[in-house]
């Protein structure tokens, strides 16, 4: 694995890590998490594939200049960096914020996606209770509550039965997300507020969709994705039955598989 930082206007340091050889996949990760959600994943992906791993803007080694973010400006942290390494094409997979990024780059620059992945994601705004449960937090954010919001989070980020299995794994994604700036976390939260829905993007989507669901994802139910995992023209969906938010770690060989399968099917139909 080679790690890379550049630097933008926007963005004094843009970090990612890129393995493997051959068309590219890059795997965007959600919140308050970093690149290294993914590594189980990319090791298998990067036999047959490059994958590129960023942390998006005010996440692990990434940062931004000001206060403010949008889930835009992290897709033009995905541009920046694709056009660094001078790729004209990407499978573009998130995760549930890495997802609402992912789908703006789709919105933005649509001859750069061979596929999207949405990976406990949604093209859905907020709703108006989601919307007001955000500024809540961020009012706890801004008053020093960030480490007690994190602690609790984290755990709430896998199925209720694998939270016993994966709690060192837990407690490394709590220890890394406590690095989290206030001011990133803040800035996410009103970027997450403020995104437009994205389900005509779906609609009117030229190139396939994979829909990763976790069949216990209590952050994304399964519930709130059917509908939307029919509007594209080509979409492979796969639910993970006991699996929460977090199938990069709950079901890891398993999500490579279905990336692996969908990679294959863009790229093969890019070149026919
Ligand atoms: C995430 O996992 O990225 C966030 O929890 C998504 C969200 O809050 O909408």
């Amino acid at each position: 694995m080679q790690t890379k930082t550049i630097s933008t206007a926007k963005f004094p340091e843009l970090y990612y890590r890129l393995s493997g050889t051959g068309n590219v996949i890059i795997l965007l990760h959600g919140f308050p998490l970093n690149g290294t959600i993914w590594d189980d994943v990319v090791t298998k992906l990067s036999l047959n594939y490059t994958v590129i791993v960023p942390d998006l803007p005010g996440a692990g080694q990434s940062s931004f200049h000001g206060t403010e973010l949008s889930i835009e400006d992290m897709a033009e942290s995905v541009k920046a960096i694709l056009v660094n390494e001078g790729i004209k094409n990407a499978v573009v997979a998130g995760h549930s914020m890495g997802g609402y990024a992912a789908i703006a780059f789709t919105d933005l620059y649509p001859e750069m996606v061979a596929g999207l992945g949405m990976i406990h994601s949604t093209a859905t705004a907020d709703t108006e209770e989601k919307k007001e449960q955000r500024r809540k937090s961020i009012a706890l954010f801004e008053k020093g509550g960030k480490d007690t919001f994190i602690k609790q989070m984290i755990p709430t980020l896998f199925a209720e039965q694998n939270r016993e299995k994966f709690k060192e794994e837990i407690n490394s994604l709590t220890e890394q997300a406590l690095l989290t700036e206030s001011k990133s976390m803040v800035a996410f939260y009103n970027a997450m507020i403020n995104r437009p829905d994205r389900t005509n993007t779906l609609k009117t989507a030229t190139m396939p969709i994979l829909w990763i669901i976790g069949g216990n994802d209590g952050i994304i139910p399964p519930k709130n994705l059917i509908q939307q995992t029919s509007l594209a023209n080509v979409n492979f969906v796969h639910t993970h039955e006991g699996c929460g938010h977090m199938s990069m770690m709950e079901v890891p060989e398993d999500l490579a598989d279905n990336i692996k399968s969908f990679a294959d099917y863009c790229f093969n139909k890019a070149a026919h």
